[in-house]
């Protein structure tokens, strides 16, 4: 069984979710249901993804209770100004065909536009509208979250980073933990940069009796970070999901922390200066 994290607002989520960042269509159906039958209860999409008919195709189709399961989408960076962000959250509603969202994110903080203040009152406003029942953002970097908290008196519930063990993001962890704010890591497997093949993660690996990747899955556990992998394969969805019935030790921890990069970013999307569409 999955454990479950409490946010800040009193809701819960499992401690791993599914990523659905390019599966669209019905072979993406296909997969998330997949997904949903293997076990994952918490799926992970965005506006910006063009697959949240498809999640929400999935989840009918899939028999399970839609309350039972956590679902959750994000506003893209050109919808930011009140109320297109509104009316972004109900086209989200509308295409996924569901009554409500367990989280909406800020998908980027887009700083340059000096619009994501405004955009957090607008998922202040949709979660009053009962559309969402937890608000959130992703990719805000600690100046960004202290202006939100500063003029809305709101703390988001989730910060959804890249989170890797080359991009362990100490810094960002604590500053999230400090604020009751739950990370949760997209990329966690560093999707496009081999770390499933790295040598270290591979010892590691061996010496615990598990593959590479529910190394590094347990790893974000451990760190208190939920990650969102994403996996086609039942077989690999099943793999990623069985990382509660063992533990790394702290030597563990301790040897995975050193493959920390200077700037490990996958993509190299930087906050600061990342403009999404
Ligand atoms: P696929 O989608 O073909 O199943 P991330 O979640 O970090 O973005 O990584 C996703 C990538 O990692 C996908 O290419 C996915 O392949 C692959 N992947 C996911 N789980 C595993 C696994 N257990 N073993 C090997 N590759 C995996």
């Amino acid at each position: 069984t999955i454990p479950t994290r409490t946010l800040n607002d009193g809701a819960t989520q499992p401690a791993i979710g599914f990523g659905t960042y390019l599966l669209n269509g019905s072979a993406g159906v296909g997969d998330m249901v997949s997904a949903i039958k293997v076990g994952y209860r918490l799926l992970d999409s965005a506006f910006n993804y063009e697959n949240e008919g498809a999640v929400g195709e999935a989840i009918r189709q899939s028999g399970i209770p839609r309350a039972e399961l956590r679902v959750t989408s994000k506003l893209p960076g050109r919808h930011q100004h009140f109320k297109e962000a509104i009316a972004t959250v109900e086209e989200s509603l509308y295409r996924a065909q569901l009554d409500y969202y367990d989280q909406y994110l800020i998908h980027w903080p887009n700083p340059s536009k000096g619009l994501y203040v405004e955009a957090w009152t607008a998922l202040i406003e949709a979660q009053k509208k009962g559309l969402i029942r937890s608000i959130g953002v992703c990719n805000f970097l600690p100046e960004h979250l202290e202006k939100i908290i500063a003029e809305t008196g709101v703390t988001p519930a989730v910060n959804q980073v890249e989170l890797h063990p080359y991009f362990p993001q100490a810094e960002q962890r604590a500053f999230d933990k400090a604020h009751g704010i739950l990370t949760q890591s997209w990329s966690p497997l560093g999707r496009a940069s081999h770390m499933l093949q790295d040598p270290v993660l591979k010892t590691v690996a061996t010496r615990v009796g598990k593959t590479i990747a529910q190394v590094i899955l347990r790893w974000h556990v451990q760190l208190g970070a939920v990650p969102l992998p994403k996996a086609t394969a039942a077989p690999r969805q099943t793999e990623n999901l069985s990382v509660f019935d063992f533990e790394l030790s702290p030597q563990d921890m301790e040897q995975i922390a050193t493959l920390a990069r200077p700037d490990g970013r996958t993509f190299g999307q930087d906050p600061a200066t990342y403009e999404e569409f």
